[in-house]
């Protein structure tokens, strides 16, 4: 079998080696209907039971209570841009805020703006998303239909430290780079999103936790795929879901519960090991320059640079031969990111550690 390497992807991203194993066992056949999981029915008893304890860790692990909806929906979070403006905007509530602190946000609000006009609530584009607003920066329109937000900008590494205040407008949070890194308070939010291919498993499924009352909004009008209530009317089964995602979501949620023990120590787990390599840039005596503001710092995205594009090169490809592979930062942003989401080993995160002290011993002037 060939050697795997520590793959700092940014999504799809590195899976518990535990899960991966698991898969590969179960591949050809599940023990009750003796077929793989990609040839059984999404309605059949077994994936009943799939989906459902897929739907119990995740309300488990985040204390989700029967106020909310857990959702399973293909189109990934680009859908979900859309799908959003489409069911929570309302005739007396026809626009909502948007707190811009890099792409994604922006990629959100892009596809908002073609359902109705848009507030931009705050826009760190001046500072080249660096950092996140406080409170009092936000302009929030107390009319709106929702406040969205994205806890952790993927491409920037700019990530929330707590939710931001949208006093009684819902919350809407696109999480898709680090749901389930930390526990939340979920009652905080209207709906938190995410697309699984970060930290909850394969491409081709994504996660929505609505509240209840939020469902009444969506109209009769609306396709059926785009409509939430539909969905949580028919338990995300109104159309052939993505059973292969759902069976890896369910796995990635039983290794959360059972091998790391739970979101708190998920959460310790993640805070040390972004510390590893913001200690190794901020001691490096400005080798490495941290994209994000020290108070804005993404546990699961590190994005850095070094001092000249040739140096940059050589450390991706350095790495690459050393088993430390898809380091290359954003086309946006450049330098190097390495995404360490929850599944990247300790042992992963100590070796790119390692790799950088050297790499500067070598290269600084
Ligand atoms: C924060 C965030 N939101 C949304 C998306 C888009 O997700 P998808 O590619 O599933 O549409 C991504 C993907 O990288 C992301 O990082």
């Amino acid at each position: 079998m060939t050697q795997r390497a520590y793959n700092f992807a940014a999504g799809p991203a590195t899976l518990p080696e535990t899960v991966l194993e698991q898969v590969q066992r179960e591949m050809m056949a599940l023990p009750g209907p003796k077929a793989s999981i990609l040839e059984i029915s999404h309605r059949s008893p077994t994936f009943k039971e799939i989906i459902e304890a897929a739907e119990k860790n995740i309300r488990t692990l985040l204390g989700i209570s029967d106020d909310y909806s857990v959702l399973f929906l293909q189109g990934g979070g680009r859908l979900l841009f859309s799908m959003i403006p489409m069911n929570l905007l309302t005739e007396s509530q026809p626009s909502a805020d948007y707190i811009l602190t890099g792409s994604w946000g922006k990629a959100a609000i892009k596809e908002a703006k073609k359902l109705g006009s848009m507030n931009v609530a705050w826009d760190g584009a001046d500072d080249k998303y660096t950092y996140t607003p406080s409170d009092t920066d936000l302009k929030l329109d107390p009319n709106a239909a929702y406040v969205h937000y994205t806890c952790n900008e993927t491409i920037e590494g700019v990530q929330f430290a707590a939710e931001p205040q949208a006093g009684q407008v819902p919350l809407v949070c696109d999480a898709s780079s680090d749901f389930m890194h930390k526990p939340l308070p979920i009652d905080r939010y209207g709906m938190i999103y995410a697309c699984a291919q970060k930290n909850m498993g394969p491409a081709g499924v994504s996660i929505v936790v609505v509240r209840k009352n939020l469902l009444e909004r969506s109209s009769d009008e609306l396709g059926s795929y785009l409509d939430f209530k539909l969905h949580a009317d028919q338990g995300s089964l109104m159309n052939t879901a993505p059973t292969f995602a759902i069976y890896v979501v369910r796995l990635v949620t039983d290794w959360l519960l059972n091998d790391i023990g739970g979101l708190d120590k998920m959460y310790s787990i993640n805070q040390a090991k972004a510390k590893m390599l913001y200690d190794t840039i901020d001691s490096s005596n400005g080798f490495y320059d941290g994209h994000a503001r020290k108070d804005s710092r993404s546990l699961m995205n590190v994005s850095f640079r070094l001092p000249s594009e040739e140096l940059t090169t050589q450390f991706i490809d350095q790495a690459d031969a050393a088993d430390l592979t898809a380091l290359a930062g954003h086309r946006s942003v450049g330098g190097v990111r390495a995404s360490i989401y929850n599944a990247m080993p300790v042992a992963g995160v100590e070796a790119l550690r390692d790799f950088m002290i050297d790499f500067r011993d070598k290269h600084a002037k």
